[in-house]
């Protein structure tokens, strides 16, 4: 039988970037090795390093390697305050990168899964009782519209007086296009959707519930549960376990999922999906956290899970997906824990980021 062969873009970004991406392509080699598949790397430069050595954080030749490769898995991104201001705001790698890679890829729907087993109830900062049965939410975040990527004004007003406006705009196709991914997830889910939003005050809420009233015609199966945005932040702290699948808009999932990340110990056990109609790239939810690059202490959780989710939504290997879930999560059940956590838990043995990465190989091998 022919082998299948895939080509990876491979985006390592700046800060801890490279550091946990080196855990992330052993765990990929490991899944070559296990599942008969042969993956061809292709790096690319992507990121403030990108734009002192290119001219631009998201240079050519990193978008034509997006466009041969079959997915591609991207670091964070980004520099210290007093770094970044020596690049133009236009050129800084959140705007001058992240956004543009998104739009390349038509990537409007944004999976973030807020995953804590209750075996592991101990890295959250929330009382084991809260955390129950364990916490298994996804929030699908609109990527493409909103604030992000409305009209912005730059100026100053006939006194002097400086302003900015930004503009918050969705249309319906923007808005039906990431109800659908997020209604068929709830699908192959528990059928219950949260829909977050705030429509007691903007215009655009409005429009985003009424299309959800439409789209939820084709899923009768699925219950609906609305919920403001503000209540949502309360509800996860005090009950996350009410939630299975969430959705909203662009701002409220970046705000929101980075409380997931909270909820359950550290920004550092927060993989991401960035899908659209053609191909995604996956990426660690958090930022490149520069003041602790190079040190071997970062958490490369986020970076394999997003090797792991990789799997699932673009190769058509979810078996192997939770394989890796399971490896990682059973480092921790062993007792080892990653600096980020280790307030959590006195006792357990904090590991670096290498032996994490080894670990979950080791476990990998053994399955
Ligand atoms: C995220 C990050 C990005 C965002 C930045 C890096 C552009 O915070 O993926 O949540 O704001 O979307
Ligand atoms: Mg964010």
């Amino acid at each position: 039988m022919k082998q299948k062969s895939y080509k990876i873009g491979i985006f390592s970004g700046d800060g801890i970037g490279p550091e946990i991406m080196k855990e992330a392509l052993k765990v990929l080699k490991v899944v070559e090795q296990r599942c008969a598949v042969t993956f061809e790397l292709i790096e690319a430069p992507f990121g403030a390093a990108a734009y002192f050595d290119y001219g631009h954080p998201f240079p050519e030749q990193s978008r034509a390697v997006c466009d041969v490769v079959d997915a591609v898995l991207k670091g964070p991104v980004g520099l210290v305050h007093s770094e970044a201001i020596k690049i133009p705001v236009d050129m800084q790698p959140e705007r001058g990168a992240v956004l543009p890679l998104r739009a390349h890829y038509n990537t409007y729907a944004n999976f973030r899964p807020v995953v804590l087993p209750q075996s592991l109830a101990h890295l959250s900062p929330l009382k084991a009782e809260v955390i129950g049965e364990g916490i298994d939410i996804i929030m699908v975040r609109e990527l493409l519209g909103g604030l992000y990527f409305g009209k912005k004004v730059v100026g100053k007003d006939n006194n002097g007086v400086r302003y900015v406006e930004e503009t918050l705009r969705y249309d319906e196709i923007q808005i039906r296009q990431v109800l659908i991914s997020a209604f068929d997830l709830a699908m192959g889910r528990k059928r219950v959707l949260h829909n977050i939003h705030k429509s007691n005050i903007l215009q655009s809420s409005v429009l985003w519930n009424e299309v959800l009233d439409e789209v939820a015609q084709d899923y009768p199966e699925v219950k609906v549960v609305h919920m403001l945005v503000d209540a949502a932040a309360t509800h996860l702290c005090l009950k996350p376990t009410q939630f299975d699948v969430m959705v909203m808009e662009n701002m409220f999932g970046d705000i929101l999922s980075d409380q997931g990340g909270g909820l359950i110990g550290s920004l550092g056990l927060m993989p991401s999906a960035c899908i659209g109609d053609g191909k995604a790239y996956y990426e660690p939810s958090h930022g490149s956290a520069p003041d602790i690059a190079g040190q071997n202490i970062a958490n490369p959780y986020s970076m394999i899970g997003s090797v792991a989710m990789m799997l699932e939504h673009s190769l058509d290997m979810s078996a192997e997906a939770k394989n890796i879930w399971a490896a990682m999560q059973g480092v921790f059940s062993d007792g080892y824990t990653t600096p980020d956590l280790a307030a959590q838990k006195s006792g357990d043995k904090v590991i670096g980021t290498d032996a994490f990465g080894d670990r979950v190989v080791a476990k990998l091998k053994a399955m």
